[in-house]
């Protein structure tokens, strides 16, 4: 076992659900081998400027007692820094004298693709690292935490705006979090039952998404006794056009690890639907029919563009997000004190403790669109022609990694 008397831990990049189920997880296991914890505040702004901090919050038994894991947000406090773009040549001997000043020995970090990037960054430079998988995206090769609490918060708030869209009989589109790849868009519009869910690994076709939205809503609201209905379509704000081109609005600028801020999916969506709905001869044939047209006033249905933005990853921790945070911060001490560094906590499964490289863990996995043709069966357009669900049978003869 390797030495360790005191661990620092750093949260950073985009916060979400889970992570204060992290700190608290490493704080416990730690203090049962006798180790202390400490906060490195604010990700790795903290870790650059901790040579210059007077002192560093210490985690014991009451400090974390008054951590609410159910509490999305880190107690550890977020930045987006790249240690290797610092524009200080001594970045890193700086970062080295902090944990000296404050006798921390290794580090465990939470955070996704571009933190785990500065995880194997750092462990080239002889600190110690251990990576606790973190992303509402969803976009590393293990689950990471916060991704279960904004499915969920996504499908609450989806399904909420349907007593809006009801009462307007309004097309709703609602632009959600997820960088370039579709998972979170994909689960929580299933679990809200929307109508469509358009995610950047399928290129959109905006005539397919106009028909199927025709076909269903229009005969949803001739259906009503009263006359009402509504569409719903859960965007990622990633989408992208059949030659590969992002449906975004370029004036949102960089952020701190250099991505482009992405927005202006949804708004980009609700142009092209109104466009179509104001170029159909057959649209004021539905809307008198319905008896929704007023000449001048109201000739088209309505459609609205709604951007929950933070608000997605913000709030509560879903319990698997607490369950699992507390697994993986625990785990990410053990792999420690076995010397594993620069390893990913994968997952606690019984004894066993999976992890893999944080070079392989921070490789971006996209959503597997083949099973996008199984929920097109069950009547959800993914903005192209539906395509026929190709399946194949397997038994499992043993247990396979289980996540619960
Ligand atoms: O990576 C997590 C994420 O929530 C993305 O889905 C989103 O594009 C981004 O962070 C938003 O970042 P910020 O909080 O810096 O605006």
């Amino acid at each position: 076992m390797a030495s360790i008397k005191k661990i620092g831990i750093i949260t950073s990049g985009g916060d979400c659900g889970g992570l204060n189920a992290v700190i608290k997880g490493v704080a416990r296991q730690a203090y049962s081998y006798g180790i202390e914890s400490v906060v490195i505040p604010n990700g790795y702004a903290g870790l650059y400027n901790l040579a210059d901090m007077q002192d560093v919050v210490t985690l014991n038994a009451e400090r974390v007692s008054k951590i609410e894991a159910s509490l999305a947000g880190s107690e550890a406090g977020h930045s987006r820094v790249k240690i290797s773009k610092i524009k200080d040549p001594n970045a890193y001997a700086r970062i080295k004298e902090g944990l000296k000043k404050f006798s921390i020995d290794a580090l465990i970090i939470s955070g996704g693709d571009d933190t785990g990037s500065v995880v194997v960054d750092l462990g080239g430079h002889g600190i110690p690292c251990v990576h606790v998988p973190k992303t509402m995206d969803l976009d590393l090769q293990p689950y990471s935490v916060g991704g279960d609490s904004a499915i969920n918060r996504i499908a609450q708030l989806a399904r909420d705006l349907k007593t809006t869209g009801m009462s307007h009989n309004r097309v709703l589109v609602i632009e959600v979090f997820g960088r370039y790849v579709g998972h979170t868009a994909l689960r929580g519009g299933v679990g809200a039952e929307a109508d469509c869910i358009l995610i950047p690994e399928i290129p959109v076709d905006f005539d397919v998404i106009y028909e199927h939205m025709k076909t269903t809503y229009f005969a949803r609201i001739m259906r009503s006794d009263v006359k009402a209905g509504t569409y719903i379509i859960v965007v990622a704000e990633g989408i992208k056009t059949a030659s590969g081109e992002l449906l975004y609005d370029e004036s949102a600028g960089v952020d701190a690890f250099g991505h482009k801020k992405l927005a202006g999916a949804g708004k980009y969506v609700r142009q092209q639907l109104e466009k179509r709905l104001k170029n159909d001869p057959s649209v004021t044939g539905f809307m008198k029919k319905v008896g929704m047209y007023v000449p001048g006033v109201y000739e088209i249905p309505e459609v609205r563009e709604v951007t929950p933005g933070h608000l997605v990853r913000s709030g509560g921790s879903s319990a698997y997000d607490v369950n699992f945070g507390y697994k993986a911060g625990a785990a990410a001490v053990l792999l420690l004190l076995e010397g594993k560094t620069g390893n990913t906590v994968v997952n606690v499964d019984g004894q066993k403790i999976y992890h893999m490289s944080t070079s392989e863990a921070i490789k971006r996995r996209e959503v597997d669109i083949s099973e996008a043709a199984l929920f097109e069966s069950l009547g959800i357009c993914f903005g192209r022609k539906a395509e026929k669900y190709i399946f194949g049978f397997e038994e499992i003869k043993v247990t396979p990694l289980r996540h619960l």
